[in-house]
């Protein structure tokens, strides 16, 4: 993942995207998607002598069929129909784990170089079950719910698994060989850096409503998860502390399972029956909530505190 330079990006993105709809026509930031249903479908191979050439063949398959569709306009700012293209969250909303390079912009939109395809395939790959393509969740984060798929900020792109870009994705999740793509179980990382720059302050520290603040009642003790700074923010002993006390309160990768985030949730919204304190969300489709829910499944990371939802 390369966040160096991303100084640029968005502006300039909206910019292109803008322009583009100045003249009325969306085209041109990206790869013509025509074709995306028409792929060869990839064989996986069952000789290890072939491996390499299989995992080579995987790698060109998925940069030339997969990989532009992340740049494929889907609508544009200020549009009401259609959501955004892929890149632009997933290239520079900066605290999502699931991160692309930034593309070079070229006349008729935009492209990854080789090398730069090689660190995306690291990152997409990551997202892939070889050994149950089905559940990946490449596949059911931009798959609509009703269809099966799961809750996704950036919204549902295909309607069911017919889609032509669902079936080309799942054609090459099939042909990957199962023994290296296939996730390792409990690889759920909840971020620290993301609890002491936007978990504490933003919300253990801030009643809403007038309510009273986590840190009123949860600064020490068993359920400790939120120490008060001397009148400023928390030192890095106090934050390692408080989250250290929260890891008993959270299942990392399972915030239905977190009792950090169903003590204070709304018995009717599916919380927990009683606690002593606030109950802060009304259901889990509060913003505050789902934000949360991405960072104990380990999606959202860093200092940038944005909402998810
Ligand atoms: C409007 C912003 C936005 C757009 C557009 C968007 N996403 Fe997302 N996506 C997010 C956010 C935020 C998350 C993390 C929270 C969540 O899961 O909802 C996410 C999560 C994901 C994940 C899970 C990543 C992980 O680390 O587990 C996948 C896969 C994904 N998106 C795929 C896509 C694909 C494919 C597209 C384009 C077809 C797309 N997204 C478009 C915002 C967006
Ligand atoms: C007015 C005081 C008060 C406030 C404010 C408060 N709580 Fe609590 N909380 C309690 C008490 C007392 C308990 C222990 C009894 C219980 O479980 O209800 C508790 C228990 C909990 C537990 C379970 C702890 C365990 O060991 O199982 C969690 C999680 C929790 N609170 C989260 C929160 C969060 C998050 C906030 C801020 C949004 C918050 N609470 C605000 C008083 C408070």
């Amino acid at each position: 993942m390369n966040r160096k330079n991303r100084g640029r990006g968005l502006g300039e993105w909206v910019a292109g995207f803008s322009l583009i709809a100045g003249v009325g026509i969306l085209v041109g930031l990206g790869p013509p998607s025509e074709g995306s249903g028409l792929a060869e479908p990839l064989r996986a191979s069952t000789d290890p002598s072939t491996d390499n050439a299989t995992q080579q063949a995987a790698f060109d398959y998925y940069r030339q069929n997969i990989e532009p569709l992340f740049l494929r306009p889907r609508g544009y700012p200020g549009s009401t129909s259609g959501n955004p293209a892929c890149v632009m969250c997933h290239v520079w909303q900066t605290s999502v784990r699931f991160t692309l390079e930034e593309p070079i912009q070229t006349a008729d939109g935009g492209a990854w170089t080789e090398e730069q395809s090689r660190r995306n395939y690291e990152v997409v790959t990551q997202l892939v079950d070889a050994s149950d393509p089905e559940s990946s969740r490449f596949l059911l984060k931009p798959l609509a719910q009703v269809a099966g798929g799961l809750r996704h900020t950036g919204g549902s792109f295909w309607d069911s698994t017919q889609d032509p870009e669902y079936q080309v994705i799942l054609d090459w999740i099939r042909a990957l060989p199962a023994a290296e793509f296939t996730p390792a179980e409990a690889e759920v990382a909840v971020d620290f850096q993301y609890y002491r720059s936007c978990v504490h302050p933003g919300v253990l520290s801030v009643g809403n409503y007038g309510q009273l603040a986590c840190t009123s009642c949860h600064a020490g003790g068993q359920a400790g998860f939120a120490p008060r700074g001397r009148g400023g923010p928390l030192t890095e002993a106090q934050a390692r502390q408080g989250f250290a006390t929260l890891q008993r309160l959270i299942v990392p990768g399972d915030p239905e399972r977190s009792r950090f985030l169903l003590k204070p949730l709304h018995p009717d919204g599916g919380g927990s029956y009683a606690h002593n304190g606030v109950r802060r969300w009304q259901n889990r489709s509060d913003p505050e909530w789902q934000t949360l829910a991405a960072w104990v499944r380990g999606e959202v990371t860093g200092t940038d505190c944005s909402p998810v939802y």
